[in-house]
This record gives structure tokens, sequence and C-alpha cells, in this order.
């Protein structure tokens, strides 16, 4: 199949970036799209141009790598899919797809479709952890978890922190990320013990870090590959206004 990628070339971050159009022929519609963009890169190789700086890890729909906006939404056509997991077989031969990185002031372009994401490690670096003395490895059924809490809990750490809830939230909002982190641990046993500190030093860097507040638009639960439910910023915010009200 042949398609014409539409790509946002940016040498820096204090560079002005552009589209730029690359036609390509001989792709598989079976080919990921990754593997579709590493075609294009070779061909760039060979022509002595530049390759297009896209970032990736796993491949596998884990790592959150790999966001980009495809045509205009995160992570491309599908609803619950990252952009490694997309498949050529997607578009119409002969198409042109359009190919940019997340666009928030959060998370400044490094070079064409990468983007600085640290914001959101500083974000886990507040509370992303328990303190508690586990020692070692206990029995698995120690601690007896209710299924419903043992599912939220599970449901709020399939976050993968690619940032497409950023990305795709009007105002740049990283609050379905933090929500997420914070109620997958304040969720369990182990992580009521810091559960209202970790709400604040959480939410608090959120806001440091320059990400725009949360207007409930739930466009960050729609884009979202792994479906994150928007009633986690439900929770974090009654938390963090509750610790805020008693001081
Ligand atoms: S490369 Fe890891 S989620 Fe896409």
């Amino acid at each position: 199949m042949q398609v014409t990628f539409k790509i946002w070339r940016q040498s820096n971050a204090e560079a002005k970036g552009s589209f730029k159009s690359y036609p390509i022929d001989g792709l598989s519609k079976d080919m990921s799209f990754l593997e579709a963009l590493d075609h294009l890169n070779e061909t760039l190789v060979l022509q002595d141009e530049e390759v297009i700086a896209f970032e990736y890890d796993c491949r596998e729909g884990i790592c959150g790598q790999c966001g980009v906006f495809i045509n205009g939404r995160a992570h491309g056509p599908h609803d619950n899919t990252t952009t490694c997991q997309l498949h050529m077989r997607s578009f119409e031969d002969g198409s042109t797809i359009v190919v940019e990185p997340w666009r928030a002031a959060a998370f400044p372009v490094v070079k064409d479709l990468i983007v600085d994401r640290s914001g959101l490690d500083r974000i886990i670096e507040q509370g992303g952890f328990i303190s508690a003395k586990t020692g070692t490895a206990p029995e698995a059924n120690a601690i007896l978890i209710n299924k419903e809490v043992a599912d939220k809990a599970m449901d709020a750490a399939a976050c993968i922190g690619c940032g497409a809830c950023v990305a795709t939230c009007k105002n740049a909002s990283a609050a379905l990320f933090t929500s997420a982190k914070i109620n997958h641990l304040n969720s369990l046993p182990q992580g009521k013990q810091e559960a209202v500190r970790r709400v604040l030093d959480m939410a608090n860097q959120m806001d440091r870090e320059g990400f725009g507040s949360c207007t409930f638009t739930g466009a960050c639960q729609v884009e979202c590959p792994e479906g994150i439910s928007i009633t986690n910023i439900a929770e974090m915010n009654a938390l963090r206004l509750k610790a805020q009200l008693l001081g």
C-alpha cells in the first residue's frame, strides 16, 4: 500500500516546526504504524536525509512511550489502542496521514514527534509509592482485599502514563493521570496510611508543572488508551478539598 505521511518536523524545543509530506510506497497493511514509520526512516537514511524522531519502547501497549496525534486523534482512529498497537490496515490505500506530537505547554517538543513528559515523572515522585515496611514478599492472601476494591485499584493502575489525556484536554490538564496514580495506591490498605499526604503532594505538583485545570469535559477518558475513568478525578478532587478544609 501507499500513503503520504504529513509529519511535524522540529529540530529542537526552540526551533519553529512545520509539517513536511513524505509519500511512501511498499507498505503492508499488516505493518504496525511504527513499522511504517521505521520503513519511512530507512528510506530517509538511503536518501541521506535526517530521520524522523519518534519515541517507543515496548511496542506492546504497555510502556506509554509512543503517543502521537494521528489525523487529529491521540493514538489514532481507534478507541483503547496505543499508537504502537495500530496497524496500517486502519488507513485507506492512497490516503494522507497527519502525524504530530502531543500539544501542551507542559510537554515541550524535544524533537519532531518527541515531547518532554518528565512533568508526569515529577508528579509520581511526590507520592506514587508506599513507605509501609512490607518486609519480604507476603503470602498472597495475608491481607484480604474485597474484589471490588482490588478491581478499582487495578483499573486505575492500568494507566500507562502516555500523556494522551493531557494532549487531548482543551486545558492540558493532567488530572486523569494524577488521579489514576493516586487512586491505585489510595484504594488499597497498604496505601491508606499516606492517602491524604499523597493526594495533596501529587495534586500540588501537578499544578506546579503548569498543567491546566480540569473542567470535567471527559475528553481525557474518551482518548485514554486504557479507558481510565474520570470518576478517579472526582475522587481526587473530593479528597484534596477535604484535606485542604481540614488543614
Ligand atoms: S511503545 Fe510502549 S505503549 Fe507503545
